[in-house]
């Protein structure tokens, strides 16, 4: 049985029809203080044999309400339990950068694996992020995916990361596309809001541009490597990335921007989910 996440409805429904395996009803409830209360009666039926719950983590209700799916869960007695983290929330904050700090997404992964026989996460921003789950979370890799929504008509492409942690992402949209070179910029990153990117010599004159990142947030990264492209020539850009975070005024600053369009997946649900990691967790199921 498949069991949705408020913030993973439309995935969940995917991931559903994908493996043939029945959508549970929930109710996402609040209580007049504010407490949040997410329930599945279909899990006490008593012949549910697995629950996989699909729950990305994007606000502090969607954690409290997977920690509550995966109760109801346990309480129900369903033998196997399966938590897919299609966007693991908190996981940038991977360290403590300064001294006080906590580890904020081990102790998000402690929270989460206490009433799960498994974990799956699309993309984590570091893959070490899945040592912090006991026992250990399976990184879901959904790159290739990011292919299908662009033109088939792209102009001798480069497919671009903005840093270089990116740029496996960029190689394997590049080769699943099927054309174009792969290439990487530089970021230091000053603030939450503020990056400043050094470009390579890449030649993006009059040649169109892929720019493809794990997530998009503030959209700093993206605005940032789009005007060193403009500044160079480029023809069309496109941006790419497996979460579409959009934080803020991310869409409006990649329009003033000038990209022809920005894809992503639906790990987030939003505007710019142009393609569905369904298939990948499906084969992981
Ligand atoms: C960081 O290294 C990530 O890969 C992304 O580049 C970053 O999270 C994007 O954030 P923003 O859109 O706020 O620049």
């Amino acid at each position: 049985m498949i069991v949705s996440g408020a913030a993973s409805q439309s995935l969940a429904a995917a991931v559903s029809r994908e493996l043939d395996e029945p959508l549970a009803a929930v109710t996402y409830d609040r209580f007049p203080d504010g407490e949040a209360l997410a329930s599945v009666p279909e899990l006490a039926d008593g012949d549910v044999e697995r629950a996989v719950i699909v729950a990305s983590t994007t606000s502090s209700d969607a954690h409290i309400q997977l920690l509550q799916l995966q109760d109801a869960a346990r309480e129900a007695g369903v033998p196997e339990i399966v938590t897919v983290l299609p966007y693991m929330g908190y996981s940038r904050q991977d360290a403590a950068f300064e001294a006080g700090q906590p580890v904020s997404a081990r102790a998000i992964a402690r929270a989460v694996s206490t009433s799960t026989d498994r974990v799956l996460t699309v993309n984590p921003h570091e893959n070490a992020v899945c040592d912090f789950f006991e026992p250990s979370a399976t990184a879901v890799d959904a790159a290739s995916r990011l292919a299908e929504p662009l033109p088939a008509d792209l102009v001798e492409p480069v497919f671009l990361a903005p840093d270089a942690g990116a740029t496996e992402l960029a190689t394997t949209v590049q080769s699943t596309y099927g054309a174009g070179e792969t290439d990487y910029f530089e970021k230091t990153r000053y603030s939450g809001t503020e990056v400043e990117i050094t470009p390579s010599d890449v030649d993006v004159s009059g040649r169109d541009v892929v720019i493809v990142d794990d997530i998009i947030a503030t959209g700093s990264t993206m605005s940032e490597a789009v005007g060193v492209l403009t500044d160079r020539g480029v023809g069309r850009v496109y941006v790419t990335c497996v979460h579409p975070l959009l934080a803020r005024n991310a869409m409006n600053k990649l329009s003033r921007a000038g990209v022809e369009a920005i894809f992503g997946t639906d790990t987030i649900e939003g505007p710019a989910s142009a393609v569905s990691v369904a298939p990948v967790l499906a084969e992981q199921l």
